[in-house]
């Protein structure tokens, strides 16, 4: 087989690429290890910046997302018994989508499915092969029989374990990488949301998350300790905890019911550079990763594609190296900013283990001049909705 782009992944970094090539007349193929069915069952990110949401139109998959998608223009900062409002909007002029990931993974792939693009699900052994010469092929596993694509350019779009990264000499990349000692614990229930807008809650108990998915449906996180099981955590040990960490206003109006989803999460930031060695790039969770605290894992695969897609629209239409030479360096510039302000969020809203009484009294004032502070909520609301790509 023969294609000019061939992705590796069919999460959303690589169906959004995908999706933009094919709409461009470049040829690709998407290559992934596990089926359809079980990629849509992965709950993950829920809030779009508007660079994601122009990307989806661009890609001609955004239709769903506007009719479904719920516009956020503010969240609250919960800390002190009390609910702080940022307004996005009225700081920013600028709105975020709650939509989630799993939705739009679906759209992408219906959109692929009617243009016609290749997908090959449940490939085994998929290797990228010579991308440093002038040859790039990938070779796969399907069926039992071995298959081999040959192509301009290969796409690292496999997430943080994939083969992409780890397929480059260790030499010739250096990680940096920071492991926080908590994780998220997450459920998925069919109930209203307890807050028409996020809260993120700072509590000396640790920090909760209240999303959504819809007017019906809520995703709710808590912070709990690296060890935890999930068998340990009952929905209604899992409500009251949420409950406890929240004004009580919430705590005091929270609609409960059963959860259909619950999932630990790890959280760490990690960045790979360079993002590119010759023929393959590295794009999306495949070269990065964020703590979700701030919403920007899902916003930096998006832009990332943005890059890259220029890049090689470039190469095909102009017969330019420009883009393709200038992307590491342009994806990692915004890349480090998400990393950063992944990480402040992380640390001024999370309890650390180690830092005691002291450390909630430095949060608390932080926060306290973030939401009296015009400069402050506004360079926070900056963030949030996303830098310019
Ligand atoms: P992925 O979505 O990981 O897609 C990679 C694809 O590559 C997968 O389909 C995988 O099957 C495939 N693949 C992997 N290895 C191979 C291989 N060897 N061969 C072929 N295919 C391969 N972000 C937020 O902003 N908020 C959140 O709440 C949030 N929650 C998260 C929860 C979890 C458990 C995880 C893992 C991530 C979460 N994220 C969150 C991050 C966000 O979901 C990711 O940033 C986003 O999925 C990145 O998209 P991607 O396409 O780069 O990678
Ligand atoms: C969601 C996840 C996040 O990490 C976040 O900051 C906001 C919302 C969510 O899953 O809805």
């Amino acid at each position: 087989m023969r294609t000019q782009v061939a992705i590796i992944g069919s999460g959303p970094a690589g169906l959004l690429l995908g999706q933009l090539l094919t709409n461009a007349g470049i040829d690709n193929i998407i290559l992934d290890r596990v089926s359809k069915d079980y990629i849509l069952g992965r709950v993950r990110a829920g809030v779009l910046e508007e660079g994601m949401v122009d990307m989806l139109d661009r890609a001609g998959a955004g239709e769903r997302m506007h009719r479904e998608g719920l516009p956020h223009d503010g969240f609250s900062l919960a800390f002190d018994g009390r609910d702080h409002r940022i307004d996005l909007f009225g700081l920013t002029g600028r709105r975020v989508m709650v939509y989630g990931q799993t939705e739009l993974t679906h759209d992408l792939m219906d959109k692929r499915e009617a243009s016609g693009g290749s997908s090959v699900y449940e490939a085994t052994n998929v290797t990228p092969h010579d991308f440093d010469g002038a040859g790039p092929y990938v070779t796969y596993e399907k069926d039992g029989v071995t298959h081999r694509i040959d192509c301009d350019f290969i796409a690292g779009c496999d997430g943080y374990h994939g083969v992409s990264r780890k397929s480059v000499p260790e030499s010739a990349l250096k990680s940096y990488e920071r492991i926080y000692p908590f994780g998220w614990l997450g459920i998925l229930a069919e109930v209203p949301p307890v807050c028409h807008e996020l809260i993120y809650a700072n509590h000396p108990r640790g920090f909760a998350l209240c999303s959504m998915r819809s007017h019906t449906r809520s995703r709710y996180y808590i912070q709990c300790a690296l060890d935890e099981k999930i068998e340990d955590w009952s929905d209604d040990r899992f409500y009251d905890e949420l409950r406890r960490r929240l004004p009580a206003e919430h705590a005091e109006s929270m609609v409960t019911g059963p959860s259909f989803e619950k999932s630990i999460a790890p959280l760490r930031s990690f960045v790979a550079e360079p993002m590119r060695f010759g023929k393959l790039f590295l794009v999306g969770d495949a070269a990065h990763i964020v703590p979700p605290t701030g919403a920007k894992g899902l916003n930096l695969a998006a832009s990332d594609v943005y890059y890259l897609f220029d890049g090689l629209l470039g190469y095909y239409a102009d017969k330019s190296s420009a883009g393709i030479d200038a992307y590491s360096e342009r994806a990692l510039k915004r890349v480090w900013r998400a990393v950063r302000f992944s990480w402040s969020m992380t640390t001024m809203l999370h309890r650390f283990p180690d830092t005691g009484e002291f450390g909630q009294k430095i949060q608390e004032a932080e926060l306290d001049y973030l939401v009296s502070s015009k400069a402050a909520s506004t360079a926070l609301a900056e963030n949030y909705v996303g830098l310019p790509y």
